[in-house]
């Protein structure tokens, strides 16, 4: 295998791996040889993905995880350095959208789980990880937030007030642990048919079509495209990048 994406040996911790990204990526880091923890809050799902992970010499703990629960999200941790005595990689994946709203409407229950999932979720993951990355002295956390990040997102306002903070985030993180080789980035997809577009009311042919109008390339990511610009950005040989907020968009950032 490429030695830019071979995985081998190392460890990583995906939250939401039940679909969507998470389990994309945990076929795709697993097929190239990672020692996977995940962790979800649908077992069922989660047991698919376990189920489609294609394996050679590495191995796969799994668990129930809801990242707003920070016991939770430290176990997820532990159980990588209980069972493989690292953490290479930390990716805080999960996350939820809210029905659209404008934002004079915009309610405190929603808020108030938007900040449980998407953000606490992500500091939880991170606390967590970066304390273990620290005691080995490396390590990667990829964060996923999303264009709402970077930009305004009409009717998601709490959304967006959400993933613009895993931006904060991951950029402070980039900055106090660049000494200690320990690197964050983010990402920030456009739309992309996964079961979270079914929230906010996106997973209409119609509506899909009409989101992708909103973009220079016409047409939304298939969720592969994402998961393998995750994987290139966690590469081996992607060293030097750290702070970032990739933005996998078909260009809508440039317009
Ligand atoms: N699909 C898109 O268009 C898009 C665009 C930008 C950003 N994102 C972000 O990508 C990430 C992954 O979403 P996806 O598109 O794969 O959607 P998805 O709904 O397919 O996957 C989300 C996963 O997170 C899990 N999850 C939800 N709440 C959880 C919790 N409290 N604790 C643990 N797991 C929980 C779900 O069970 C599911 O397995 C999310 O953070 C989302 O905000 C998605």
């Amino acid at each position: 295998m490429d030695s830019l994406l071979d995985f081998s040996g190392q460890v990583a911790m995906i939250t939401g791996a039940s679909s969507g990204f998470g389990r994309l990526l945990a076929q795709g880091l697993a097929s190239r040889g990672c020692n996977l923890v995940l962790g979800d809050i649908n077992l069922d799902e989660l047991q698919n993905t376990l189920d489609s992970l294609s394996l050679t010499d590495n191995q796969v703990i799994s668990m129930a995880c809801d990242v707003s629960d920070e016991a939770a999200v430290k176990a997820m941790v532990d159980g990588a350095l209980k069972t493989f005595g690292r953490l290479d990689i930390g990716v805080n994946n999960a996350g939820i959208a809210h029905s659209l709203m404008p934002l004079h409407q915009v309610d405190q229950a929603t808020i108030d789980k938007q900040m449980a999932v998407n953000v606490n979720g992500v500091l939880f993951g991170m606390k967590y990880q970066i304390e273990a990355m620290l005691k080995q002295g490396s390590g990667h956390v990829l964060n996923v937030s999303s264009m709402a990040g970077i930009g305004g997102a009409p009717k998601g306002a709490a959304y967006s007030a959400a993933k613009h903070a895993v931006v904060g985030l991951t950029r402070t993180a980039a900055v106090e642990y660049a000494k200690k080789g320990i690197r964050a980035n983010a990402i920030c997809p456009f739309y992309s048919p996964t079961n979270i577009l079914a929230v906010d009311g996106y997973d209409s042919p119609e509506s899909q079509e009409r989101l992708a109008r909103g973009c220079p390339m016409r047409r939304l990511a298939d969720p592969q495209e994402v998961v393998n610009t995750m994987i290139l950005i966690l590469s081996p040989g992607n060293s030097y990048m750290s702070g970032q907020t990739i933005a996998i968009d078909g260009a809508v950032s440039a317009w």
